[in-house]
């Protein structure tokens, strides 16, 4: 099921990556300002997910919707209304990817939806249709959000730490600095801060008793943050020795698929922002940042920004 997620596959993806970043910017750059959260961080997944689901860009306002009714009840603080919403979103979300598999078992095509389709299991059965709406619903959701706040967190840093913008325009052609920047983005803000695990056996960490059954959180954004592993933990420095070895994807069996897809959506991203604009600047007080409530995901609600146009 990963294969179309592999570092190979991902590099071919570049191009389409790069055009759909271009026509993302192409939609705001006249008017010198934005809110970075909504006309940048939001359009660049969706849009790129879509396409390789084999999703009509027309739907991705709709991906939108379906992956904000999927992500914001994981954050436990949605109220009981929003939460019957967000379940008839889902339904909805389900009628039509059910439809749309059932299209590509009688007209396969070269999207991610037929690789869902035709997948096998280990005993070389296909999925059943629920095992094939929920990898549409993690590939939908899981990488939507996620990245957004990758993106919008990254745009926050560059106008924090404009030092980055000069090293990301004195880029090599392999695009290395932008992919440190990225991953030191990634580190400092942990876009997915902790996910639950159920004990499976009673054990021991640091010293404190886990009981079989126990629900403990794992937090990716406090181990991004060791100042056993990270010297100076807290400072942004794409420069670090060991930048890029962060947490901030998990580890082990359930370490995210969309992995290299999303460091290279975020690396060409702003790769190429800081070339088409320059002067980025908050366009609101700094203090006026707020983040979406949430236990386990970490994201700005929005982020007006001003700049000037490269011409
Ligand atoms: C900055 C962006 C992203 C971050 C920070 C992120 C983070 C994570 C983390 C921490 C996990 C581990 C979950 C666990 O341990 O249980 C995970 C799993 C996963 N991610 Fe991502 N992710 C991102 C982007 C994406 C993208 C772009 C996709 C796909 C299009 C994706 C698909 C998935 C899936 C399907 C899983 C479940 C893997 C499994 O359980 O085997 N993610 N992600």
């Amino acid at each position: 099921m990963d294969e179309p997620f592999r570092p190979r596959r991902i590099e071919q993806l570049t191009g389409a990556i790069r055009t759909i970043v271009d026509e993302v910017i192409d939609a705001f750059i006249d008017r010198c300002q934005c809110d970075a959260v909504q006309d940048f961080a939001i359009p660049i997944p969706v849009r790129i997910i879509a396409d390789m689901l084999g999703i009509p860009r027309a739907m991705a306002p709709k991906i939108k919707e379906w992956s904000d009714a999927a992500v914001e009840p994981l954050g436990m603080m949605v109220s009981d209304e929003r939460q019957i919403a967000c379940a008839e979103l889902l339904v909805e979300f389900q009628r039509y990817f059910k439809a749309e598999l059932e299209a590509r078992a009688s007209e396969p095509r070269a999207d991610l939806l037929t690789h869902i389709e035709q997948a096998r299991d280990e005993c070389g059965d296909g999925l059943s249709l629920p095992e094939k709406l929920s990898l549409c619903s993690q590939l939908m959701v899981a990488g939507n959000e996620t990245t957004t706040n990758g993106l919008a967190a990254g745009i926050r840093r560059l106008i924090e730490h404009p030092d980055n913008v000069q090293a990301l325009l004195n880029d090599d052609a392999d695009h290395r600095q932008a992919r440190a920047f990225a991953n030191e983005v990634l580190r400092l803000e942990s876009p997915v801060q902790g996910l639950f695990r159920i004990v499976s056996r009673d054990t021991e960490l640091a010293g404190v008793k886990l009981p079989k059954g126990a629900r403990v959180m794992l937090r990716f954004a406090a181990a991004n943050r060791d100042p056993a592993k990270f010297t100076r933990p807290d400072a942004l420095d794409a420069q670090r020795r060991n930048v890029g070895t962060h947490l901030a994807f998990g580890a082990g069996v359930h370490h995210c698929i969309g992995a290299n897809l999303a460091r290279e959506e975020m690396t060409q991203a702003f790769h190429i922002l800081v070339r088409r604009v320059r002067d980025l600047a908050f366009a609101a007080d700094r203090t006026d940042l707020h983040y979406h409530p949430s236990l386990v995901l970490r994201g700005l609600t929005r982020l007006p920004i001003k700049f000037a146009k490269v011409t």
